[in-house]
């Protein structure tokens, strides 16, 4: 049976392999998804002995994702900006590829499972760490008007507004000095992990709008209710995200795309 895993450290707690399961069990994959602990030093060798023991395929996660980067034989135009990847596979030359589905899935989940048509909006990325690197460009191929990265360190978010300014109109800004309305809100900050929302000024967005956090659980996250608080109606969390990159993933792996609307609706009623 073909295996893949999630690699990672740690892993202990993860929904990938309850995820590729369903995925396996509706399209007929004869497949086989686990967890792989790796120590935080030995990435290389922990992919190395995974492949040579016929390993098909890897997620990658915390804190793999750049050295899943670095150690690939070809990587994807997506992976290659996002400077992250968190998946991997072999061809059939034997050369170890790279892709990163993140920003795929967080855009998938908006246009299709929420309806949101991102062509000619206005979109304002908040944080300008791995995750919001990850999905500029799978933003960008929508065609929005505009992307504002705003970070509490200004310096980070110009950088990388340096780096897409190529493939769309991209620009950094501090929190403070945000102004005129965005269509959508994405919260690529780890903020929420503690409780707090960036310090943002009233009147960006208004019940049209759309807010997403990348994070997700069983309640609204911090930035979610100070969306509520903003009159926004649609407020969405990254399970979504979380749902779609893996069927992105599991796409390149297996060539078949896989429903994901049961399965998002299973892993939340578990969280609640
Ligand atoms: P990830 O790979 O998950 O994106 P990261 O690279 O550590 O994680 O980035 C975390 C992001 O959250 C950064 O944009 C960080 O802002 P700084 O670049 O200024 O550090 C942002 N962040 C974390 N805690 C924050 C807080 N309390 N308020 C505002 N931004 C915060």
């Amino acid at each position: 049976m073909d295996q893949y895993v999630l690699a990672g450290n740690p892993v202990a707690h993860s929904k990938s392999p309850q995820i590729h399961a369903a995925f396996a069990k509706a399209t007929g994959q004869d497949m086989d998804y686990g967890k792989l602990l790796i120590p935080v030093d030995d990435f290389k060798e922990g992919v190395a002995a995974f492949l040579a023991q016929g390993g098909k395929g890897l997620n990658v996660t915390v804190p793999f994702k750049e050295d899943a980067w670095k150690i690939a034989d070809i990587r994807s135009e997506r992976a290659t900006l996002a400077g992250a990847v968190n998946t991997l596979y072999v061809n059939e030359q034997g050369q170890l590829c790279a892709d990163n589905t993140d920003g795929f899935g967080i855009v998938r989940d908006i246009t299709k499972n929420y309806g949101v048509d991102l062509t000619g909006k206005r979109i304002l990325m908040m944080g300008a760490g791995g995750a919001v690197r990850g999905a500029i460009l799978p933003f960008l191929d929508e065609k929005p008007a505009e992307i504002v990265i705003a970070n509490r360190t200004v310096s980070k978010a110009q950088d990388l507004a340096d780096t897409f300014a190529e493939y769309g109109l991209v620009s950094a800004s501090a929190y403070d000095d945000l102004n005129g309305y965005f269509d959508v809100i994405v919260n690529g900050t780890s903020a929420s992990l503690n409780g707090t929302v960036p310090v943002m000024p009233d009147g960006l967005v208004d019940a049209n709008s759309l807010c997403y956090d990348m994070m997700y659980g069983a309640e609204p996250t911090t930035f979610l209710r100070w969306a509520q608080a903003q009159g926004v109606n649609k407020c969405v969390d990254g399970l979504g995200m979380l749902v779609e990159q893996a069927a992105e993933s599991f796409y390149i792996w297996r060539g078949v795309r896989p429903e994901t609307a049961e399965v998002t609706r299973s892993i939340r009623e578990q969280l609640l």
